[in-house]
């Protein structure tokens, strides 16, 4: 048999999310149990809707390892400082009151003002180059919550920069340099969010301004935690949603027309992203640690492990999980709606320069996120 007409499945669920075509195995790590011990990756695997939710909504399974609320690399460091404070990265009392003020104010963003700047900002920026629509896939989305947040058109660029390289110290694949250039960011990050935090007052109507005001009165009142969760919005948009929109461009690719009558009927952008968002997400697994032995599915996992929730996994069967690819539970994506307006406007905004644009891609290295990394190909 020819060697180029076989598709060697993963390795394993890390594997997979940079594999060519990972869905076949996704479908078949669902049709198995829910709940699996994974010796060769020494941890659990949760997968298909019903292993997924089992985690998700699991109050004993906590986002980080009992006793370790900071990877031991980034303990004492810049890094480590803003990491010890993200809801995303923490459970119970020191998670609640900040989600809610974080969740409350994103779902007051105006979205249709939303869209309209980020189409007139991606319009400014069209993608030339497989290079130039590398860095786009980034920077757009950091400039559109940047702007959300209050910030200064001048300051996007470095804003955008620093949040790729801080985003380096939550991957453990990123080597000595990047960890170092990660330190350097996330100070800066810090000064700047700092900064503007005292203009807050002068900001009426902005992210910024909201978090604040929601902050004062929900009683949350560590100003290094508001900081650090600011950092977090821009932080949590970067990867996930450049992958959104890199899926978004190869699943363009793969339907000859599609574009065209995209561009004909643009109000079918959001459900073409949901499409996306649900058969080729760009999160594919999270992480859980058990604080206590737990049932799950009839399954008992001690205390001190780590399963590998399989988000990807449950794309074909939802059974009641809207996106997986935005999580579930307590710690569910609060930002879904502002990255599905953002792509819809950057999609809206490129598809004609797009469809001249030769293009082949592989996708970055990463063990969760799943983004395309362009290069000059053919054009479709
Ligand atoms: C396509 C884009 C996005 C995807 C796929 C995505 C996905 C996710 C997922 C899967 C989680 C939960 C992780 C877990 O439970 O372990 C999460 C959490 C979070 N996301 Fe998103 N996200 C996206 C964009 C955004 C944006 C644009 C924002 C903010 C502007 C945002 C803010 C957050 C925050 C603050 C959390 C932490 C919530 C918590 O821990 O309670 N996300 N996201």
């Amino acid at each position: 048999m020819p060697l180029t007409n076989c598709v060697i499945d993963p390795a394993d669920p890390f594997a997979a999310v940079t594999h060519a075509a990972p869905y076949d195995y996704y479908r078949r790590l669902a049709d198995g149990p829910a709940l699996r011990f994974e010796a060769s990756l020494d941890c659990w695997l949760a997968t298909g809707a019903a292993g997924v939710r089992a985690v998700l909504a699991h109050p004993a399974c906590h986002v980080r390892p009992p006793g370790q609320l900071v990877p031991h690399k980034l303990a004492g460091t810049p890094c480590g400082a803003i990491f010890a404070e993200l809801v995303r990265m923490s459970e119970g009392e020191r998670h609640a009151v900040p989600k809610q003020v974080l969740a409350r104010a994103l779902g007051q963003v105006d979205l249709a003002r939303l869209h309209a700047r980020t189409v007139h900002l991606a319009q400014e920026q069209p993608p030339g180059s497989a290079a130039r629509l590398n860095d786009a896939l980034f920077e757009l989305p950091l400039f559109a919550v940047a702007d959300l947040l209050g910030f200064a058109p001048a300051q996007w660029p470095a804003l955008a920069a620093w949040t790729r390289d801080f985003v380096a110290c939550l991957s453990p694949l990123s080597n000595g340099a990047q960890l170092a250039g990660a330190q350097g960011a996330a100070e800066s990050l810090r000064q700047r969010f700092a900064a503007l935090l005292l203009e807050a007052d002068a900001l009426p109507g902005s992210l910024l301004h909201d978090v604040v005001t929601g902050a004062r009165q929900a009683g949350w009142q560590a100003s290094g935690g508001v900081v650090a969760n600011l950092v977090g919005l821009l932080s949590q948009t970067c990867d996930a949603t450049a992958g959104l929109l890199g899926n978004a461009i190869v699943a363009l690719r793969a339907q000859a027309d599609l574009s065209t009558q995209l561009r004909s009927a643009p109000q079918r952008w959001p459900a073409m992203l949901r499409e996306v968002s649900r058969h080729d997400p760009s999160i594919h697994n999270t992480r859980r640690y058990t604080a206590d032995a737990v049932e799950l599915h009839g399954v008992r996992v001690p205390a001190g492990q780590m399963i590998v929730v399989v988000l990807a996994s449950a794309i074909h069967d939802a059974g009641g999980l809207a996106e997986p690819g935005f999580g579930h539970g307590h710690h569910v994506c609060p930002g879904q709606s502002i990255a599905h307006a953002i792509a819809a406007a950057c999609l809206q905004a490129w598809s004609a320069a797009l469809e001249c644009l030769p293009l082949a891609w592989s996708y970055l290295p990463s063990l969760n996120a799943r983004i395309p990394v362009f290069r000059p190909g053919e054009v479709t």
